[in-house]
């Protein structure tokens, strides 16, 4: 596919998830659709499928991509700040025909507040999306006790939050805030976190860290 996506694309209507078919397209491509529909999404109506990932600050949306296209039979959410990195996805998806990979424009702390029933999601990564260090942007942090317990609290018993960052100081404060959500268990309480991904794919700033040798520190968490 090759130019902009409008809303007479004859793309549009190569993708045959109902979500394509029941919100208004437009939406769909500026990224606003959740704020027009039913809190929490009638997600098994809208995008039927298998174990729900949400990926939190996706950013081009590779790693969403890439799992979308090796689970079929999972569904994959994603949300992201930055309509740019949405858009980067949206024209992926539709020409790579994907009909198990839907995002949305937001801020997290907003979207997965009112989107997502609680224990509803199978799994939710944060990969490298916490760029605040200024105290101004401090509201807009994702490794916080309040974040990840509400991340917490979205995911069914058994289900998994998976946490990366190539900040050490970052790593530490997510150590401390993990340790006081309840509702999670380290999987790997051997060790405070693990260097590599549980991962079968690199995020884009993944590649990046590893390219430029930083250490990187990986989290995985499950919901009791
Ligand atoms: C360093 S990038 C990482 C992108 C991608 N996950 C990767 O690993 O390549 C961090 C991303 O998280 C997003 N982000 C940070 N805080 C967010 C928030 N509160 N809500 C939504 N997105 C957020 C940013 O907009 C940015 O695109």
């Amino acid at each position: 596919m090759s130019g902009k996506i409008t809303r007479g694309s004859s793309e549009l209507w190569r993708i045959p998830s109902p979500l394509w078919k029941r919100i208004d397209p437009a939406r769909l491509l500026l990224g606003d659709w959740w704020k027009e529909v039913d809190h929490p999404v009638a997600w098994d109506e809208l995008l039927p499928g298998g174990a729900m990932h949400l990926d939190v600050g996706f950013g081009g949306g590779e790693f969403l991509l890439g799992m979308a296209r090796l689970h079929p039979d999972r569904r994959f959410v994603g949300v992201e700040r930055f309509a740019e990195g949405h858009r980067n996805l949206v024209k992926n998806v539709l020409r790579m025909g994907l009909e198990n990979v839907v995002s949305a424009v937001g801020d997290a702390h907003v979207v997965v507040g009112i989107c997502f029933a609680d224990g509803s999601l199978d799994g939710v990564t944060l990969n490298f999306s916490d760029p605040w260090p200024k105290a101004r942007h401090a509201s807009r942090r994702l490794f916080t006790e309040e974040f990840l317990g509400l991340a917490a609290r979205k995911l069914r018993p058994g289900g998994r939050l998976c946490l990366a960052t190539d900040d050490a100081a970052y790593a530490e404060q997510a150590l401390g805030d993990l340790a006081k959500v309840p509702l999670l268990a380290s999987t790997h309480p051997e060790v405070r976190w693990m260097d590599v991904s549980p991962y079968p794919l690199r995020t884009r700033y993944e590649e990046k860290w590893i390219r430029e040798g930083r250490p990187l520190h990986y989290f995985v968490y499950g919901r009791r």
